[in-house]
């Protein structure tokens, strides 16, 4: 008999008969109720065992985290909170989990105890439903550019340009395979460079991007990136997953309509497609919210929230507005900002972000129009010789979830912002081509992928979003 997933089960669809079902022990009662979950759905399906009709031998292994083949009669559930349960004819061990050994019990495990156990942790409630809304947000991604006429790039990961220019990058090298990998004195022992050619590990597949779409006309990345900076914060990783659409012919504010289309279509996505998995993680939000203090818990509960962006205008302000707001402000009655706003030109610290977002707007924000000096080269310069067309998106809880911008399309000028910041031409020599056959105005944005589902999920540190985080404590698994 083909297997069921217990999605199917519990669907209400299948008429009563005899089923089939793979799964893991979730817990099991009485030594009567196995609670018995495939990862098809966060609600795990009730099999009903007569443990006089079962062999001691075969009930000691049913412990949680045991997987289980279970075959037995669909009826109608006499328990609540289900409609349906399985009487259970036939049980078969795939595999033990000693309960002395294995750590994933039927108790409240803190996030950081998990972190250690990031090969199991998905085997809790709340990672495997962080999981299938991760996975959710990628198909949807997909979709929303698919169906609007972008074709999918893939950029290279190993290349020789820094596209970010801000030097957080990881060197590719080749080991010599006769040598330990280190020397004597702790060096690497590495034969050579990428085939004598000095290479990284991309941190953002942009300006590859943009070779593409000056003539596929629109296209995205989605593919792992890489920043060799060294922030322990709960926002940043190693290895991060961004999403990257570029677009011909598309200036600032078409580009800034398009990010704030696909959010929201994405967030809508998941409400529409992920409710159980998000009702189970707005009640694990609002449980460790009681025991916060009144004044720090948030004012929306998850799914509230998803719908609230999902439906609001993000509003829109250059950075000269923002400072002057900043600088008329203080994030509460009697306290500075830690770093307060002195004068233009001055980035954004994360406390300057949230307070906008947070406590002024009250919604997802639009920064555009920055300081030239605190943007990467390739932002097209406004006519006031100063600012950039660059937008940072920001969202409540998060801070920055997007940075884009209007593309450098005029040979000479990108040429005398390359010279004022030491990025030797020969280096970008292809990137330069872009301008002089064919230029056009061209813009573009980099969503990052798990603060995306940092925000759908309501999860509070990014290690948590991400199977296996990168940061410079954890690269093991
Ligand atoms: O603002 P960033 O650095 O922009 C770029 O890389 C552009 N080349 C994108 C483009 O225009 N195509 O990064 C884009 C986004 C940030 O807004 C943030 O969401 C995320 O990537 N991000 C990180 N996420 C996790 N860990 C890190 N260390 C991140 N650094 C950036
Ligand atoms: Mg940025």
């Amino acid at each position: 008999m083909t297997a069921h997933s217990v999605k199917e089960l519990l669907s209400g669809k299948l008429t009563l008969q005899e089923v089939t079902v793979n799964g893991w022990v979730k817990t099991f009662r009485s030594n009567r109720f196995i609670a018995l979950n495939d990862g098809s759905t966060i609600n795990n399906i009730q099999c009903v065992v007569d443990f006089e009709k079962f062999d001691d031998t075969v009930l000691k292994q049913i412990n949680t985290g045991a997987a289980l083949r279970i075959t037995g009669t669909l009826v109608e559930s006499q328990g609540r909170g289900q409609s349906v349960e399985i009487q259970v004819k036939d049980i078969f061990v795939h595999g033990e989990a000693d309960p002395e050994a294995y750590p994933i019990q039927p108790k409240k495990h803190s996030l950081e105890f998990l972190r250690e156990k990031a090969h199991l942790r998905v085997r809790t409630n709340t990672f495997s439903a962080v999981m299938r809304v991760r996975s959710a947000l990628s198909f949807a991604i997909h979709q929303y550019f698919q169906q609007n006429g972008f074709y999918y790039f893939h950029a290279p990961i190993i290349t020789g340009s820094d596209a970010e220019g801000a030097g957080e990058m990881f060197r590719v090298t080749t080991l010599d395979a006769k040598k330990p990998p280190l020397t004597e004195e702790g060096e690497v022992n590495h034969k050579e460079d990428f085939f004598g050619k000095e290479t990284n590990l991309t941190v953002s597949g942009q300006l590859e991007a943009e070779a593409y779409a000056m003539a596929l006309g629109k296209v995205y990345t989605f593919g792992p990136t890489f920043r060799a900076e060294n922030s322990n914060t709960s926002r940043h990783l190693a290895e991060f997953w961004m999403i990257e659409p570029e677009m011909a012919f598309y200036d600032l504010d078409a580009n800034m309509d398009l990010a704030e289309d696909f959010i929201k279509n994405v967030i809508r996505y998941v409400l529409e497609n992920c409710e159980d998995d998000l009702q189970f993680l707005e009640k694990r939000l609002l449980d460790e919210e009681k025991r916060k203090p009144q004044a720090e818990r948030s004012e929306m509960a998850l799914i509230e929230k998803l719908k609230f962006v999902a439906d609001t205008n993000f509003k829109r302000v250059t950075y000269t507005e923002a400072i002057d707001i900043l600088r008329n402000s203080k994030p509460n009655k009697k306290k500075k900002f830690q770093y307060p706003i002195d004068e233009w030109g001055a980035d954004l610290q994360s406390e300057h972000e949230r307070f906008l977002v947070e406590k002024h707007f009250k919604c997802p924000v639009i920064l555009f129009d920055y300081p030239a000096k605190i943007k990467a080269f390739y932002m097209r310069l406004n006519e006031d010789g100063k600012t950039v067309r660059a937008m940072d998106i920001l969202f409540p809880g998060i801070g920055e979830i997007v940075g884009g911008s209007q593309r450098e399309e005029r040979l000479e000028v990108l040429k005398e912002k390359m010279a004022a910041l030491d990025i030797p031409e020969e280096e970008l020599w292809w990137y330069l081509d872009l301008r002089k056959f064919g230029t056009a105005v061209h813009s573009g944005f980099g969503l990052g992928f798990e603060r995306l589902v940092l925000f759908a999920t309501g999860m509070g540190n990014i290690r948590d979003v991400i199977p296996f985080p990168r940061t410079p404590q954890n690269a093991e698994f």
